[in-house]
């Protein structure tokens, strides 16, 4: 007996719409970007889930060191009987939380991958048969309509997901979370910490070329969903660490001079030899970036945990209080 429900905000044909304009949009301007969320078909979940293992790929590791030593910490803190994560993938790191919330009821992972939230659903009731999971298929940038559950409630945003927005993004993002939180509630948020170049772009372009396949799945996604000819061959994995942002770029380049149809929106798309698309920005953070941020928002930053070798952090914050 499981208690399981998925709900999708996103129908077929809204996200082939938004899938539409966004391509439209962005492979029409200089430069030419795409937004990430397109990585994530199920192939795409599952060459992220190879990402975390990768040796390069530090931030799971460090973020899961830090769940491990203070989820007691964050469950007492909390007392959350709902928890809310947005962009939950495989909810692997969540279940070392899960497991230390004597007083959760309802789990709600939302993510744009029903794949993934199908995968992480069942591993999750195979071990937890008690708790209710209502998963959403939909898109934490736009609003979210989340089901009726018992407060309090915890959000998590974990994996440094936070960083793969603008800064514009992040502000009305982290709005957006502030807006769902009643008093008691609380966020929880990883962020990935300002570091070394090389171990940085390294993280991002890993030997065994996982993450160069990954970024180049948004270009067989395109393909296959619009009738484009994007010959992924073609295209380079590029990681760049942008010092001035302090964020890391992931592009892709044509190796070659091109011209790529896309069917569905009857449209050409010319490319120069060594053009590039921009494809994903991860931001590096402060603390006392990571402080302003959540201010601008109405949150107030409570906690701050780093793992051992302060490579990446795990912040708590509560909504400010409206009066004071
Ligand atoms: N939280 C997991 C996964 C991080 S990868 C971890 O820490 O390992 C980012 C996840 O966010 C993917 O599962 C992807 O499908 C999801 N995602 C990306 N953009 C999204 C969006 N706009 N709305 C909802 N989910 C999104
Ligand atoms: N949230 C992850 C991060 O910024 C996503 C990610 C990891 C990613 N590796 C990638 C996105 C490679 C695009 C390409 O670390």
């Amino acid at each position: 007996m499981s208690d399981f429900q998925l709900t999708r905000t996103l129908d077929e044909n809204a996200a082939e719409k938004a899938l539409r304009t966004d391509v439209r949009g962005g492979l029409t301007g200089s430069p030419k970007k795409l937004p990430p969320k397109w990585f994530y078909d199920a192939l795409g979940s599952e060459l992220f889930e190879d990402i975390t293992r990768l040796p390069e790929y530090y931030p799971t590791r460090a973020e899961r060191e830090i769940l491990l030593e203070r989820a007691r910490e964050i469950a007492t803190e909390s007392g959350a009987r709902t928890l809310v994560e947005l962009g939950s993938g495989s909810s692997e790191k969540t279940r070392h939380l899960i497991e230390a919330m004597p007083a959760l009821e309802t789990y709600i992972p939302v993510d744009v991958s029903e794949s993934a939230l199908r995968g992480a659903a069942d591993t999750l009731l195979a071990e937890h048969p008690g708790l209710k999971v209502h998963a959403l298929v939909a898109d934490f940038t736009r609003p979210l309509r989340l089901p009726d559950s018992p407060g309090p409630r915890l959000v998590v945003f974990l994996g440094g997901t936070i960083g793969n927005l603008l800064p514009p993004e992040r502000a009305a993002f982290l709005a957006s979370v502030r807006a769902m939180l009643s008093p008691g509630d609380a966020l929880l948020m990883g962020t990935d910490l300002v570091k070394d170049e090389a171990v940085l772009v390294a993280a991002y372009d890993d030997a065994q070329g996982v993450t160069a396949e990954f970024n180049k799945n948004v270009l067989a996604v395109i393909d296959r969903e619009l009738g484009a000819d994007f010959h992924t061959a073609e295209f380079t994995h590029v990681a760049v660490w942008n010092k001035e942002h302090e964020w890391i770029e992931m592009r892709l380049r044509a190796r070659s001079e091109a011209v790529v149809k896309i069917r569905a929106l009857d449209m050409v798309v010319p490319f120069r030899a060594g053009e590039e698309i921009l494809t994903e920005i991860s931001a590096k953070f402060r603390q006392e970036g990571v402080r302003k941020e959540l201010a601008s928002a109405g949150l107030e930053l409570t906690r701050w945990w780093t793992d051992s070798e302060g490579r990446f952090a795990l912040s708590l914050s509560v909504a400010e209080d409206p009066v004071g």
